[in-house]
């Protein structure tokens, strides 16, 4: 966990703005409004972190409930919902596994950049853990209500995957045995500045990753997995 646990707990302003910069050409809320039935919709959502994805979908959604073990990343969802006038985004902090809810109370679960750690916090057993989260989402919506996943396929690359990745095991889990169907979406990166886009890109993701930054532009690709219950 280490590195990323301590920045959700330590660095949730600089995490939250980071990811303001990210999808610079608003690519991923189409995606979101396209493939899921998003207007007036009850959505709960795992791993919220500080409501990137809740004000996404805030304008179309009738309400949601974030969740997320990170108080402090909670704390930074809260105010920015506060300072938008959206009192139907409510915030909590659970882990994925101690959300409760009533099942078939929502028609729409997501997680946005959340159940992927798993796949490196817990390499013997993440096929299991991210098996019981997506089952949980599946209960909270019930038959014919949506799930939606969406997790990096690779930043600073040219194409998704492009070089290795370790999520490529759990893309092809989703699809293959969770049977959610693929959208690849670009989600580049605009900073002010080259040098910006370096440091903020070493902050998150590491040395290895800045090391590619050629511009104050970052390309990245994003998978929005979906699945009809
Ligand atoms: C990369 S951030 C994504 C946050 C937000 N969804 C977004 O799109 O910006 C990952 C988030 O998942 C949360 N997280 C990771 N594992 C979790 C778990 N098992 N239970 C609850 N939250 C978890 C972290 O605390 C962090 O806020």
């Amino acid at each position: 966990m280490g590195d990323y646990q301590r920045i959700y707990d330590e660095h949730a302003d600089a995490y939250d703005a980071l990811v303001a910069c990210e999808d610079h050409e608003a690519n991923l809320p189409r995606a979101l409004r396209e493939h899921l039935p998003l207007d007036g919709a009850t959505v709960l959502e795992a791993g919220a972190g500080t409501g990137r994805v809740s004000r996404l979908v805030a304008p179309w959604v009738r309400s949601l409930d974030g969740w997320d073990r990170a108080p402090a990343m909670i704390d930074v969802a809260r105010a920015r919902a506060l300072a938008a006038g959206h009192g139907h985004l409510r915030y909590g902090v659970a882990a994925h596994g101690e959300i409760v809810f009533e099942p078939g109370a929502y028609t729409v679960a997501l997680e946005g950049w959340a159940f992927g750690h798993a796949v490196s916090w817990n390499p013997s057993g993440w096929r299991d853990e991210v098996t019981a989260w997506v089952r949980a989402l599946e209960r909270s919506v019930g038959e014919g209500g949506h799930v939606a996943l969406i997790e990096t396929l690779g930043t600073a690359v040219e194409a998704p995957f492009a070089g290795g990745h370790t999520l490529e095991p759990f893309d092809a889990f989703v699809r293959d045995a969770l049977k959610f169907t693929r959208h690849v979406v670009r989600t580049d990166y605009r900073f002010a500045s080259r040098d910006e886009a370096e440091a903020r890109v070493r902050f998150f993701f590491g040395e290895r990753t800045a090391a590619r930054v050629r511009d104050r532009v970052v390309p990245e690709f994003t998978a929005l997995y979906v699945r009809t219950v």
